[in-house]
């Protein structure tokens, strides 16, 4: 069983999947805090009912990045947790941030990387007119949206989305992805080598879900 901080700054959904998947045992891991950017971020609410102890460190009262990233990590390492999972972490981190958990920080990201890194993921997919989107869980380099990649899930664009319709299509994945991912790591199953991962003992030869099929182990 390995530990976790989960890092948010809004909605708050896939730290309820994570929730989810901890309390049923889908996932041997235990949330030990939730922290947020944001004071008004609706997930800390979630995290208080599954009772899981929250902090707010509030980017506002920062001048620099830097001072906040030292804030941010304090209050992590107040929790000591095995692994830092960034669930709809709206702040860009900087590098000796990044340094001081490489290889145990993670990211869900809503497109499949390195297609359509940033904001408004859907959106330009729509723009672009793919035919395949997705999302991308990974390790965090210092790069925006960039690092190895654990596991993406596909899913299609039809003719007649629009913004609101993908993204619901995307998350739904994501809500499955990122509990194995995290599964996946607790179980000691992730190689990273070359800024590659690969699946230890994998059951289904790779990493890539195709929606709404699961094909991965
Ligand atoms: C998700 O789409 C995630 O991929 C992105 O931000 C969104 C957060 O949603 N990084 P939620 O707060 O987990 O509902």
């Amino acid at each position: 069983m390995i530990t976790l901080v989960i890092l948010i700054s809004g909605r708050g959904s896939n730290l309820t999947s994570l929730l989810n998947a901890a309390a049923s045992g889908a996932m041997p891991a235990r949330i030990v805090g939730v922290i947020s950017n944001r004071p008004d971020a609706l997930g800390l609410q979630t995290a208080e009912a599954h009772g899981v102890p929250t902090c707010v460190i509030d980017h506002r009262g920062f001048a620099e990045r830097e001072q906040f990233d030292v804030a941010l990590a304090a209050a992590i390492d107040g929790f000591a947790p095995d692994l830092v999972v960034l669930a709809g972490f709206m702040r860009i981190l900087g590098k000796a941030f990044v340094r001081r958990y490489e290889n145990r920080l993670i990211n869900i990201h809503p497109s499949l990387l390195p297609a359509f890194p940033g904001l408004h993921t859907h959106r330009r997919a729509l723009a672009e007119g793919v035919r395949i989107h997705g999302c991308t869980v990974h390790f965090v380099t210092p790069d925006l949206d960039h690092g190895p990649v654990i596991v993406q899930a596909a899913v299609p664009v039809l003719d007649d989305d629009d913004e609101a319709t993908l993204a619901a299509r995307v998350l739904a994945q994501e809500h499955q992805v990122y509990p194995l991912a995290v599964r996946w790591f607790a179980e000691g199953r992730l190689r990273l080598r070359d800024g590659r991962v690969s699946l230890d003992a994998p059951q289904a030869g790779g990493v890539v879900l195709i929606a709404p099929q699961l094909v991965a182990g």
